[in-house]
């Protein structure tokens, strides 16, 4: 370990840093080359989804098996389209957390061994971290301080990010994230998983024209959000109508749904930004792609003089781009070096709390 940290305070003065990124918290397995935190060299994703979609979600052991039978194809598919050799490589960062244990231990395992293999440094990386350094790739300029939303469907959390290292936990879902409520009220409605882009696609053709709440949410002051009672309202509407033999329209429950969704979380995103004076906010997160989202964050964000970014669709559901470049950022400050002691780490948050 000893010789490790050498090298590790070594690495840090390198005036480029070649990254390879490994990704497996959910359905998603991934590895990526990224240079200097911001320049792709390869993104490889081997998505489960398929394998998932005849079950409605995401079942546990059955992402572990996968993730096993496809890391090493995805990380030798990453190397080559970058058209590099392990020895090229710098360090290699890995998610460690959250996510589900058994497919982030696949992951885990595979990025020590490679690591230890190679005599490079094992960087471990918040997965909730990573998706708002997704951000430095698609925006090369992109420098902090700016308010970041991580919305995906584990986790909606408003994060202050003063510097590259810096997080400030702003304030997050009580209960469900955004994602859980677009994915289990679309399961109900009959839709293919996962249901956030289909309730996006459907809610286009929709009105918004279902009131799931009485008059309009505010926002609270702790900037907490829940999504628990919009699911379970949803949840209601539709059993009821069933019940009443009231014919369902699915376009105007999508349509409603996410209105509702995105309304409370927007306001709240905004009124977070203006108290922590920013200027900016940042997207990021699978949910980040809703086009919803997207419109009525830029929208209010341009009215209170807030500029709003946010990735490609492709960096913002789970990659290992955005592993590569946090762990990139944390290689320069000197931290998050890892041993091959390293666990999963299931339930692990993101920031420091806002005090
Ligand atoms: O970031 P991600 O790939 O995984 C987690 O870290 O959770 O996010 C996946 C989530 C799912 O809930 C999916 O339904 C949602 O992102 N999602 C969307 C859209 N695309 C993906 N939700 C709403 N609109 C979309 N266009
Ligand atoms: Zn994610």
């Amino acid at each position: 370990m000893y010789d490790m940290i050498e090298k590790f305070n070594t690495l840090r003065q390198k005036s480029s840093l070649t990254v390879l990124g490994i990704e497996s918290s959910c359905d998603e397995t991934a590895a990526a080359v990224v240079r200097d935190g911001r320049e792709i060299l390869s993104n490889v994703i081997a998505s489960q989804i398929p394998v998932h979609r005849r079950f409605g979600g995401v079942v546990p052991e059955i992402a572990s098996r996968n993730h096993t039978m496809a890391v090493d194809n995805v990380i030798d598919e990453a190397l080559v389209k970058a058209g590099l050799s392990l020895s090229d490589v710098d360090a290699v960062g890995v998610t460690y957390g959250a996510g589900l244990a058994g497919a982030l231990l696949v992951g885990v395992t595979a990025a020590k061994a490679l690591a230890y293999s190679a005599g490079i440094p094992l960087i471990k990386v918040n997965h909730i971290e990573a998706h708002i350094a997704a951000n430095y790739t698609a925006f090369p300029s992109l420098k902090p301080p700016f308010l970041a939303l991580v919305a995906s469907g584990g986790h909606t959390s408003i994060i202050d990010v003063s510097d590259y290292n810096d997080f400030v936990l702003m304030g997050s879902t009580k209960d469900d994230a955004i994602g859980e409520a677009f994915d289990k009220t679309a399961r109900l409605l009959g839709l293919p998983y996962p249901g956030g882009p289909e309730v996006d696609r459907l809610s286009k053709e929709g009105k918004n024209n279902i009131s799931f709440f009485h008059g309009k949410k505010p926002v609270n002051k702790d900037f907490s959000l829940s999504y628990s009672g919009l699911k379970t309202a949803v949840v209601n509407y539709i059993h009821n109508a069933r019940q009443r033999g009231e014919q369902i329209v699915i376009e105007d429950v999508c349509c409603s749904l996410t209105h509702t969704a995105v309304d409370m979380l927007a306001d709240t995103v905004v009124q977070a930004a203006l108290s922590a004076h920013r200027d900016l906010i940042v997207l990021a997160g699978g949910v980040a792609s809703n086009s919803y989202l997207r419109e009525t964050l830029s929208v209010r964000g341009r009215e209170k003089g807030i500029n709003v970014l946010f990735p490609p669709p492709v960096l913002c559901t789970d990659n290992a781009v955005m592993v590569a470049a946090r762990a990139y950022f944390s290689i320069r400050e000197g931290k998050d070096l890892a041993d091959l002691t390293l666990n999963a780490c299931p339930g692990l948050k993101a920031g420091r709390p806002l005090c």
